[in-house]
This record gives structure tokens, C-alpha cells and sequence, in this order.
């Protein structure tokens, strides 16, 4: 984790996107995590949660704190306590192989490492890492002599001023800053937790898509494209002719864009389905006999009706919509709910749920 720490009960997970406002409270119960409450927010359309908004722009200084108080009043939440994301693309989340070394030199290493990394001074950032240990090391260790003197860190890098910016709107609506993480893990922890299988997440939000490659439950591979439901909107409202309001609500009514008489073609899909076969082309060439155990879909982008089978028929592989749920207990009268928000909820749930496992001891 990058920052903070609070003991506590009752977690709120927060996911910020570009396009909406995410928060679950989960709570402890036994030795289980519960859902307590979950809501969510519209924060405006395209250009409002801009990817490149700077710390002093309008929307940090104004459009969050306004939604962010507006849904915790709303919402009734019982906790303060607050796990936040900064986005995949406000991160760096590397893996890098240092030399066999006493653990009191790791941390010396890992910062001269990360120099190489960072254009700025490391004054600027905070860095997280962890020793990435377990079976895979062990198994390439057999394989691969030359492994054997290495020690493998999962490097995590982002800026302190974008850390500072999302935790003075955090404590501005009356919260307690209490973690704070790179969505991309987050998602890790809800979607995968400990199975340790090797999964291709693929996150399409409103503006962009992080594809995430994980192999018994370590990040490998991460990319972001600039790519989402705004572009999709965007072809469809082209394509027909039409607004974009109802482009955008073509595209959630449940029409198939993907069947025979459809004659719109997604771009974007296809180029974030390309740089899926470019990583499964990295991830072969290390080893042909890797097996994928399934492509998880998540990100509000997808709802979009027969986009697993897209995905599927084009890569040839598994493709499912991924659950942050099937990891947390809820009443069982929320089950339709669940099934349409949980692949918008991935980042939230993997948030709060970082509260709980923090806090366990
Ligand atoms: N049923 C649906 N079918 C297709 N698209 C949908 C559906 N429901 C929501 N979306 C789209 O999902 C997008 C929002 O997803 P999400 O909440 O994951 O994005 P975000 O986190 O705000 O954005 P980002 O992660 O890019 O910053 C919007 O573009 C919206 O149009
Ligand atoms: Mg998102």
C-alpha cells in the first residue's frame, strides 16, 4: 500500500473514475467480509473526471469534494474510514529483478533501481515494493538456473502531490484517509484474491482500459490505453447519426451491437483486443505452454451486451464478466443487484476489501 493506516471494523472503498463516483462499505462480520452499503454517483460526462486533470483543476478543487459529500450524505455510511484508488494511468507498477542481496539492502536497492524509473526526483514520489515470493519462483528456479541469484520485487510508484491532492478531498467531505492504492491492485485483490490460476483482467471504464496480466496472484503485465464506453458512445451516435444522450442510451438498453444485422464496428475494441494478443504474444513467447485460465471483463464498459463473446471469439479464450462480490458475504435479496453493478464495483470492493485484510491481526 502506498500510504496511510487505521485500525478499524467498517472500511469504505472508494473508486474515483472518470465518468463516476464508487463507494462499498464492507464491515467484518466473523471472519467474513459483508457488504454494509454500496452506492454510486454520476459525476458528469466526457471531459468532466479528464484523465489529465492536474491537482489544482476544477475537478479536484470542485467537482469531487461536490460529489463525493453529496453521495456520503446520500449514502448514510456508517464508517469514515476510507481506502481510495489513484488510477492506473497516475501510477507506476513495475517488476524488477535485483541480485541476491541481505534484506537490509533491499530497500537501498529498490530506490537506486527506481531512479531509472522515475523522471522526477525520488523526493517526489512514495514507493511501495514487496518480495514477490512463492511457487512460481520456485518452479522457475528449476528451470531457469540463472533466476536462482535473483530476488523479484513488484515496484510501486506514484506521485506524492496526486497521493496529497485525492487525500485533502478525502479529509475536505469529513473522511479519514486511511489507504490509499493503485486501482489495478485493487481490482487484483477483488477479482482474483488468492486463486492462483493466470488471468487477463481487462478493465474498460468510461475513458480507459488497463489490462492487467496475473499469475498466481502477482501482477506481471500492466498496460492502459486510452479507450472506453465514451468512445463507444461516440461510434455509435456517429455510425446512426444520432445524439450522443441517445447513443449512450442505446448502448445500456441491452441491444446487441455485436449480432449479424448490427453494422456498427467498435475501433476501440478491436484495438484493445489487439493489444490483448500482443500481451498473450509476450506471455507465449516466455513459455508456449502457458495456459490461460480465463480473460475477466470489468469496468461499467462490461455491461455491453455479447461483449465477452467478442472478446472470446476474437482471442479464442475464456472470457468472463468478473465478480468483486463472490469474495463478500450480502443478503441474498441483493442478488439481482449485484449481478448489474458488480462489474462496475471491482475497483470499491477491492478497496474496502484492502481495509479488512489490512486490519485483520
Ligand atoms: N449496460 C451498459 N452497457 C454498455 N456500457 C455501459 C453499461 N453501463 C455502463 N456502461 C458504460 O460504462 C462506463 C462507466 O464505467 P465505469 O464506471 O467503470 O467507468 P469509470 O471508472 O468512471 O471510468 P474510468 O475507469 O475510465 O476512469 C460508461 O462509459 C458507461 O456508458
Ligand atoms: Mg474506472
Amino acid at each position: 500500500m502506498l500510504g496511510f493506516n487505521f485500525k478499524n471494523k467498517n472500511f469504505l472503498g472508494i473508486d474515483i473514475g472518470t465518468s463516476s463516483l464508487k463507494i462499498v462499505e464492507l464491515e467484518m462480520k466473523g471472519d467474513k467480509p459483508r457488504l454494509v452499503n454500496y452506492a454510486w454517483i454520476k459525476i458528469g460526462d466526457k471531459n468532466v473526471g479528464d484523465k489529465n486533470n492536474d491537482n489544482d483543476s476544477e475537478f479536484f478543487k470542485i467537482i469531487l469534494p461536490k460529489y463525493l459529500k453529496r453521495i456520503i450524505q446520500e449514502s448514510k455510511f456508517k464508517s469514515k474510514n476510507a481506502y481510495i484508488a489513484i488510477p492506473a494511468f497516475g501510477g507506476l507498477i513495475t517488476l524488477i529483478e535485483l541480485p541476491n542481496m541481505p534484506d537490509e539492502d533491499i530497500e537501498q536497492a529498490v530506490k537506486f533501481e527506481a531512479t531509472k524509473y522515475i523522471p522526477t526526483s525520488l523526493d517526489e514520489v512514495v514507493l511501495s515494493w514487496e518480495i514477490i515470493k512463492g511457487e512460481s519462483q520456485a518452479k522457475e528456479k528449476k528451470t531457469k538456473p540463472e533466476v536462482k541469484n535473483k530476488i523479484r520485487i513488484l515496484l510501486v510508484v506514484a506521485s506524492k502531490s496526486k497521493i496529497n491532492a485525492y487525500e485533502k478531498v478525502v479529509r475536505e467531505v469529513g473522511l479519514i484517509p486511511a489507504g490509499i492504492e493503485i486501482e489495478n491492485l485493487a481490482m487484483i485483490n477483488s477479482l482474483i484474491g488468492k486463486d492462483k490460476g493466470r488471468f487477463i483482467i481487462v478493465d474498460i471504464g468510461a475513458s480507459v482500459c488497463n489490462i492487467i496480466y496475473v499469475e498466481r496472484g502477482v501482477l506481471k503485465i500492466n498496460r492502459n490505453i486510452d479507450a472506453g464506453g465514451f468512445d463507444l458512445t461516440d461510434t455509435i451516435a456517429k455510425s446512426l447519426g444520432i445524439s450522443e444522450k441517445r447513443a449512450e442510451e442505446m448502448k445500456i438498453s441491452e441491444k446487441s451491437f455485436f449480432s449479424k444485422e448490427s453494422s456498427i464496428k467498435f475501433p476501440n475494441l478491436e484495438s484493445i483486443a489487439e493489444e490483448i494478443a500482443r500481451i498473450l504474444a509476450t506471455i507465449l513467447k516466455e513459455d508456449p505452454n502457458i495456459h490461460i485460465d480465463a480473460l475477466i471483463l470489468s469496468g461499467g464498459t462490461a455491461n455491453l451486451q455479447g461483449i465477452d463473446n467478442f472478446f472470446q471469439t476474437k482471442l479464442n479464450m475464456k472470457t468472463v464478466i468478473g465478480n468483486p462480490f463472490s469474495r463478500v458475504e450480502y443478503d441474498s435479496e441483493l442478488e439481482s443487484v449485484i449481478d448489474k453493478i458488480k462489474a462496475q464495483f471491482s475497483v470499491a470492493v477491492g478497496l474496502a476489501l484492502m481495509g479488512i485484510n489490512t486490519n485483520k491481526s
